[in-house]
């Protein structure tokens, strides 16, 4: 796999930590020392569809292909206005591609998981250019009269066009079954045959030091496994691209593997927790700032509800 163009979108509006304490019993102290976000992009009057076609334009710009030359597209989301269809059904008519399109649901380690499926197409030859793009609108999934989630996300696109030729050097993705540390129930239509009690909806549950012990643990085994794997040591990475839910989770993944604080790149003190978003945009902005080369190995780990993690190793 090798990566020709990326891009990505965020709303425009911005929310400070102050702009949260009319909602919440919360303080710009105690989100910056806890979560180290200052500012998140929330959606007002744009869709989540407007930033994933946005950011897939631009990732198509930047690779300098039309989208009609798309053999698939693959999108990661957790959820959006729509049941059905996908959003990448969605963003396919929008953009004018022809290809056959899928959404996967697999929480914030989604644009990993949705980049290890483009790697295996590309292997197999079942397609030669595949959009991966991840969207998500989490701030829609809050309970916004819970301030322990509610200060946590934002919303946001990122897209990557990848095609053959680059360097996929491995990848390592663990599921833990834990339904309990980070879910949400949907309520769905009531049937007459339903029996009371056994369909709950719910809004977003997190025991969040379990989850930050669970991600800083979960992805520093996964990455030293696949820097193991492969032969390589943590200096020869130029980048860690880690999921942004906490700068404390980062800092956590980073005293356990090492290395210096300028290989791991960080965007949550601006936008939050954009959930699987998060890898995509932090990619599309390292290469806007041509801070990476061709020829950069760079890592990208993420993890999210499941209990799911998913690590890539491949040269820029
Ligand atoms: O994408 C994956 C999804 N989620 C994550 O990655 C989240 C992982 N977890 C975390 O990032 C952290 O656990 C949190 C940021 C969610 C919480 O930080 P913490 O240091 O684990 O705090 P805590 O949950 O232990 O809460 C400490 C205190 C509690 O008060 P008491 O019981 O000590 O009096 C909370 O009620 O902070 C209180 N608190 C708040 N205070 C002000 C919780 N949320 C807030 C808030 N503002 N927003």
């Amino acid at each position: 796999m090798k990566i020709i163009g990326t891009g990505s979108a965020l709303p425009k509006k911005v929310v400070t930590n102050d702009m949260l304490t009319e909602f919440f019993d919360t303080s710009d102290e105690w989100i910056r020392t806890r979560t180290g976000i200052e500012t998140r992009r929330i959606l007002t009057d744009e869709s989540l569809l407007d930033l994933a076609i946005s950011a897939s334009q631009r990732a198509l710009d930047a690779a300098g292909l039309k989208a009609e030359e798309l053999d698939y597209i693959i999108c990661s989301n957790v959820n959006n206005n729509y049941v059905y269809p996908s959003m990448s059904c969605m963003v396919q008519g929008a953009i004018g591609a022809t290809c056959p399109c899928f959404d996967i649901r697999i929480a914030c380690a989604g644009f990993v998981y949705a980049m290890d499926i483009a790697e295996s197409f590309l292997q197999t030859g079942r397609a030669h250019k595949i959009l991966v793009l991840a969207a998500e609108e989490p701030t829609r999934f809050c309970h916004w009269k819970q301030r322990e989630t509610s200060v946590l996300f934002g919303d946001g696109a990122g897209a990557a066009v990848v095609t053959e030729g680059g360097e996929y050097l491995g990848a390592r993705m663990t599921t833990i079954s834990n339904t309990e540390v980070l879910f949400q129930r949907n309520r769905l239509e009531p049937t007459p045959f339903e029996v009371e009690g056994v369909y709950v909806d719910h809004p977003m549950v997190m025991q969040g030091r379990e989850v930050f012990r669970m991600a800083v643990s979960s992805c520093s085994k996964e990455i030293s496994y696949l820097l193991e794997e492969t032969g390589h040591k943590v200096s020869d990475v130029k980048y860690f691209l880690l999921h942004q839910a906490n700068m404390r989770i980062i800092k956590g993944i980073e005293q356990y593997l090492g290395g210096t604080d300028e290989q791991y790149p960080t965007t949550v003190q601006k936008y939050g927790n954009t959930s699987s978003a998060s890898i995509a945009i932090l990619l599309d902005e390292q290469v806007r700032a041509n801070a990476i080369d061709r020829g950069d190995l760079i890592v990208m780990s993420g993890f999210g509800s499941g209990f799911t993690t998913g690590s890539l190793l491949m040269k820029y």
